[in-house]
């Protein structure tokens, strides 16, 4: 292997393929004499060339480490000596031009000619900086044209990959317009600054005092100025479409300054800050949050003491949600208080601040929307990334048919797989354009643009979604959009537009809305998430001697199902302090422990108890005698197939579950420490964790990452309870 120009590149490239056995000599070749001598005493490269004839004539890959410019002579200085099977590369930032620079000393480009470039650098430069790790996880994109030789790009991708770097591939001029914008322009920029701070007079002062802020941001000023100049003239137009990019959007923030518009600056600010935490997440197509991505999390529970006290738990999901997409569409400005800081409705903001929508917080439950009106949304930079929030896309499906521009709505691995038709049909019905995937998954297409009608709609699964969602579309819809529902749901929508000013028709079931209303601004208190108490309502009525009291918890009757149930199992369930905050009534929830018996579960509980079930299963699993469900079918389409995840976990844990078509039979039983897996679903961890605190030894809960979608500080509660939990983080 010969590596032609021993820089900071060539020189890290040498020792890393050295240290990975990767070629059997490498050579170096470097017009600077004392670059050569180094880089062969620091044992960088095996064989310092001083004559290309032979080195070029028996090379099997060479590899261009020069500055771009630099390219076409090179090429030409080889040419007479190459061997038509020797494979060449090179590490140019820039591509276009060295593709040029082929053509005109070869004609075409040669097959074998595999154009590469190494995302990786460090301010500082040359062959005495070389480090064999500066391309560990960094990537390299490569750029072969179609007549590329295939094996020869396989080679030089198994090249980068034996340094550590990850190898990517894309278009000649895709990537000199993606790396204007990624890499030249902030480089242009840190040059510029510095350039420009150092001229002022009190300069030393400027550059003694300057903080972290300056120094972070100036860093890559310290490259190296031949090469960036090279950069500046090989990507050109790309670079100055770039800055004049960049020059808009700075003027703009420069107005906003002049006029102190705090709403514009805060708009910029929060937007960016957002976005900032927000790309490695979506890229990922994982977790929503930065913190949760790559850690595996594992709980381990033990039987403990009873538990006692006073807890809260987090704000309500459902109710969250709502409050950003409403707070949104209002007029004015609407401040919200008890707001869920989980992965869920985190998604939901970050949607709406990709329309434009100007978001402060959350910071301590507490977040401030400016909101736009039911006209003002903007078309999102690119699609909208839910994460795992069902409840998320398929409100945002109803609302976001209705607006004038296209949008794209993803979620995580886990949404993916959810029904999306559901939602889509009727909207279609209603005169929308949108489309699922295959088996009616996400993402959902939707174009914009399209004068919706109201429909009378009877859904045939109960679903709190859809009509939040059909509900929505309908204040953009002419005329009454009217939806019947075949069981009760959470009405939290209905509620919350009443308290931004909408009026509603409700009525056995139906509700109507009528066209033509707006929205006004207006402050909201979140209660606790009656989903996320059900856990500890659960675990105080099944381990002996337990007093818990949770507080302030939404008892709305579309959600307090699980109540009633308990209630019919023989637990000490009260209600105390009842108030009503934003529309919906609250309570202290009161758990004495006493001893559950199974029981025939009443059908028409289902659908208001539907989230709390993984609990419920747990509760059936430590009473006396048998406990029968039925009609409990859309359990298997929520975060994960809960009804499979549930008795899975169960049967390891000894406890006899059958399920028979629609009838599932739970005998209580003794429950065994285990080995549980989560499916990746927030509820089914808790759940395993309620259910370790009267097993017999240790249950260990995997792939717990989820249970930030809605309960982030769930361990940390669950402690404060009296549970003995911790979590492994992997
Ligand atoms: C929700 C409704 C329910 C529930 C989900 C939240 C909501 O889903 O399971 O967790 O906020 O409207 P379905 O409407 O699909 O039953």
């Amino acid at each position: 292997m010969l590596i032609i120009g021993l820089g900071l590149i060539g020189g890290s490239l040498a020792k890393a393929l050295k240290n990975k056995r990767f070629a059997r000599v490498i050579a170096g070749y470097d017009r600077n004499s004392d670059d050569l001598q180094q880089g062969l005493d620091l044992e960088i490269i095996d064989e310092a060339v001083s004559d290309l004839t032979t080195a070029v004539s028996t090379a099997d890959i060479i590899v261009l480490a020069v500055p771009v410019k630099a390219t076409e002579a090179v090429l030409s200085a080889i040419k007479p000596y190459l061997n038509v099977n020797t494979v060449i590369t090179d590490a140019g930032s820039t591509k276009a031009n060295v593709i040029q620079a082929a053509q005109k000393v070869f004609g075409s480009v040669p097959v074998n000619f595999i154009p590469g470039h190494p995302i990786a650098g460090s301010e500082k430069s040359g062959v005495a900086s070389s480090d064999e790790k500066l391309f560990v996880k960094h990537k390299v994109i490569l750029t072969p044209l179609a007549e590329s030789n295939k094996s020869a790009t396989r080679l030089i991708a198994r090249m980068w990959q034996s340094t550590g770097a990850e190898v990517l591939q894309m278009g000649v001029e895709r990537h000199d317009e993606v790396l204007a914008a990624t890499s030249h322009l902030p480089h242009i920029l840190a040059f510029s600054l510095v350039d420009t701070l150092a001229k002022e007079q009190d300069s030393t002062d400027i550059f003694r005092y300057a903080a972290g802020g300056f120094r972070d941001f100036t860093r890559i000023a310290a490259s190296d100025p031949t090469m960036w100049h090279d950069v500046c003239i090989a990507n050109k137009q790309e670079l100055i479409n770039q800055i004049d990019n960049f020059t808009d959007g700075l003027a703009v923030l420069r107005q906003a300054i002049v006029t102190s518009d705090s709403q514009s600056m805060l708009g910029i600010f929060t937007r960016a800050k957002s976005a900032r935490e927000h790309f490695n997440k979506m890229l990922s197509g994982t977790a929503y949050s930065q913190t949760h991505n790559n850690l595996h999390v594992t709980f381990h529970v033990r039987a403990g003491s009873a538990l006692h006290g006073r807890i809260r738990v987090p704000g309500d999901k459902s109710i969250s949600h709502r409050a950003v997409m409403l707070g949104a569409l209002a007029e004015g400005v609407t401040n919200i208080s008890g707001f869920l800081e989980s992965e869920d409705s985190m998604a939901t903001v970050q949607a709406f601040r990709d329309m434009g929508v100007v978001i402060e917080g959350p910071h301590q439950g507490k977040v401030k929307i400016y909101g736009v009106g039911l006209h003002g949304l903007y078309s999102p930079p690119g699609p909208l990334y839910l994460g795992n929030a069902g409840t998320s896309l398929r409100l945002l499906s109803g609302l976001l048919a209705a607006q004038a521009f296209d949008c794209v709505l993803l979620g995580d691995k886990s949404l993916s797989r959810r029904p999306m038709e559901r939602m889509a049909e009727p909207l279609r019905k209603m005169g929308a354009s949108i489309e699922t995937a295959t088996d009616g998954f996400a993402p959902v297409v939707i174009k914009g643009g399209q004068t919706l009608m109201g429909i009378d709609y009877q859904m045939p699964v109960a679903s709190a979604q859809v009509k939040s969602g059909l509900l929505l579309a309908g204040l953009y819809a002419r005329g009454t959009t009217c939806i019947k529902q075949p069981a009760m749901t959470r009405d939290h929508t209905e509620r919350m537009l009443r308290s931004f000013g909408v009026e509603l028709n409700t009525h056995n079931g139906e509700v109507s809305i009528a066209s033509g209303q707006i929205l006004t601004a207006t402050d909201l208190e979140i209660p606790a998430d009656i989903s996320s108490a059900a856990f500890f309502i659960v675990a105080a009525a099944i381990i002996p001697d337990s007093d818990l009291i949770i507080e302030q918890v939404g008892v709305n009757p579309g959600r307090a199902g699980v109540l009633q149930i308990l209630q019919l199992m023989g637990a000490d369930v009260t209600l105390e302090n009842h108030t009503q905050r934003s529309g919906e009534p609250v309570a202290d929830i009161h758990v004495r422990y006493a001893p559950l018996t199974g029981i025939t579960i009443p059908e028409a509980l289902v659908s208001v108890a539907i989230d709390e079930f993984p609990a419920i299963f747990v509760a059936a699993a430590a009473a006396k005698g048998t406990t029968c469900l039925s009609g409990v079918g859309e359990l298997r389409y929520k975060e994960s197939d809960r009804i499979q995840a549930m008795t899975e976990g169960l049967t390891r844990m000894g406890i006899d579950i059958t399920v028979n078509g629609d009838v599932i039979l739970i005998k209580g039983g003794e429950l065994q420490g285990a080995k549980i897996c989560s499916f990746n679903d927030h509820r089914i961890a808790m759940a395993f964790a309620i259910a370790g605190t009267i097993a017999t030894s240790e249950v260990m809960i995997e792939d717990c990452n989820y249970v930030a979608t809605s309960f982030p500080d769930f361990i940390e509660v669950a402690q404060k309870a009296g549970i003995r939990i911790h979590k492994e983080e992997t």
